[in-house]
C-alpha cells in the first residue's frame, strides 16, 4: 500500500517526520490540520472557538476520507484523529499506519516550547500541569493508538529511517 498514516499525541513530530519521510520515498504529503485549516480559511483554534470540538471532529472524519483517496502520499494526522469515530478501523484498512510514541515526559518537553496559541486543547497549561494532562490523555488515548500496524520511538532522523525500512521491506 502506497498510503502511510502518521499517528501520534500533539507534539509527537508527525508533521517534521512526515515531511522528511515523504521527501525520502518520494511520496506527496499532507498535513491534515493545514488541510482543514485550508478548506475554512480559519485556524484550528478558531474553528475549536467559533464552532465547538464536536464539529471538529466531524470534520476531521470528513478530511481523512478526502486525503485517503490520494496514493503515493504521508499523512500527518491530528493527535485525536484515532480516537474518534471509526477513524483508526479506516486508517488501518485504508494504509499503514505509524504511531510515533514518545513518553509524557518528552511531549510535554516538547509542547512547552511550542504550543502556545497553535493548540487549543493545551491552552495555558504549563510545567506540571501540562505533564499531568498530558499523562492522562495518554492513558485515554494509548488503546486507540496502539491499534496502529507499526510503532516507533526516537530521534527524527532515526525514526524516519526505521519508517522508511517498514515500508520498503512491503
Ligand atoms: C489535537 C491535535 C492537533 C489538532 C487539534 C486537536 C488533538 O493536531 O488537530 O488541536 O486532539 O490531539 P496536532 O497533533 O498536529 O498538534
Amino acid at each position: 500500500m502506497n498510503r502511510i498514516f502518521l499517528i501520534g499525541y500533539m507534539g509527537s513530530g508527525k508533521t517534521t517526520v512526515g515531511q522528511l519521510l515523504a521527501t525520502q520515498l518520494g511520496y506527496g504529503f499532507i498535513d491534515m490540520d493545514n488541510h482543514i485549516e485550508g478548506k475554512l480559511f480559519k485556524s484550528i483554534s478558531q474553528i475549536f472557538t467559533e464552532l465547538g470540538e464536536d464539529q471538529f471532529r466531524l470534520l476531521e472524519k470528513q478530511c481523512l476520507h478526502e486525503v485517503a483517496e490520494f496514493d503515493h502520499v504521508v499523512i500527518s494526522t491530528g493527535g485525536g484523529v484515532p480516537c474518534f469515530f471509526d477513524n483508526m478501523e479506516y486508517m488501518n484498512k485504508q494504509g499503514i499506519t505509524v504511531y510515533l510514541k514518545l513518553s509524557s515526559a518528552d511531549l510535554a518537553e516538547r509542547l512547552e516550547l511550542s504550543h502556545a496559541n497553535k493548540r487549543p486543547l493545551l491552552a495555558d497549561r504549563k510545567g506540571e500541569e501540562l505533564l499531568r494532562y498530558i499523562s492522562e490523555a495518554l492513558t485515554k488515548r494509548e488503546p486507540f493508538y496502539s491499534q496502529a500496524a507499526y510503532s516507533v520511538s526516537g530521534k527524527i532522523e532515526s525514526t524516519v529511517s526505521q519508517i522508511c525500512v517498514l515500508v520498503e521491506g512491503k
